[in-house]
């Protein structure tokens, strides 16, 4: 598939790296591709993905099958009116969270409960084809599930059945196998809540290479 993966930074690079190694064709999106290019953690990524174009927001997207949100969630909307109308009609993949570091640790949510930040962006972008996934885990678990050692758990929110198909298959590819579909857009206020017991979870645990896993009762088990 022709990818645009949206930001470089650790989830940019770690997504658009093994979207790479799968042999899908990537273009990464950044504000200045130069100044980016230039800072070391980029080059030293890059020198293992020679084959990952790197272009400013705007156009980014043209021609993509999908479109991957990686945006830092107080930038995103800013940064998705600079790629432009290419954005209508594509599967956009939001992995970005509704984070506000302002108050320190933990961080808050900037927005919750009645609304989310994937439906914001859905409202700014009506023709685009919105689908929430990967939020909820830290962006090695996101490309590599299989390294933690056992099944986890993974969600898509969205209201295009077709683009959550699509993006599913996709969380195949990266190794995850049990892909929980929550609903509509609007389900998205789960995930990102959940936002504030994975940060509580990882300062207990001391890191964040974990993820959650919803084990079925005898019930619903198919
Ligand atoms: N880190 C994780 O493991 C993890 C896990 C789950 C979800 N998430 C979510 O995924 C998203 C990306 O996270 P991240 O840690 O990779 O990246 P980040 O450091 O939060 O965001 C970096 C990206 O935001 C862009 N950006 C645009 N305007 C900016 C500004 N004024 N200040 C700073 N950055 C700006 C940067 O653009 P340039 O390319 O031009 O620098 C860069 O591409 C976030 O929404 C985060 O909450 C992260």
């Amino acid at each position: 598939m022709k990818i645009t993966v949206l930001g470089t930074g650790a989830v940019g690079r770690a997504v658009a790296g093994r979207l790479d190694d799968l042999g899908h064709d990537v273009t990464m999106g950044t504000r200045e591709p130069a100044a980016t290019a230039g800072r070391e953690e980029h080059a030293a990524w890059a020198t293992q993905h020679a084959g990952v174009r790197l272009v400013a927001f705007a156009g980014s997207a043209a021609g993509a099958d999908l479109v991957v949100n990686a945006l830092g969630g107080d930038v995103v909307l800013d940064n998705l009116a600079l790629v432009g109308p290419d954005l209508a009609g594509r599967i956009l993949a939001d992995l970005s969270n509704p984070l506000d570091h302002s108050q320190g640790i933990p961080p808050r949510l900037f927005v919750k409960d009645d609304d989310s930040l994937a439906e914001r962006i859905q409202r700014a972008h009506p023709d685009a084809r919105v689908v929430k996934t990967l939020n909820t885990m830290n962006n090695a678990v996101m490309v590599d599930p299989a390294q933690l050692g056992e099944s986890s758990t993974v969600f898509v929110s969205g209201d295009d059945p077709a683009a959550k198909a699509v993006v599913s298959a996709l969380l195949g590819e990266l190794g995850h196998t049990d892909v929980i579909d929550l609903g509509g857009l609007e389900t998205a206020r789960g995930p990102e809540m959940f936002l504030a017991l994975w940060v509580r979870t990882a300062v207990a645990l001391g890191g964040s290479d974990f993820n959650i896993k919803v084990v079925r009762g005898p019930s619903l088990r198919g």
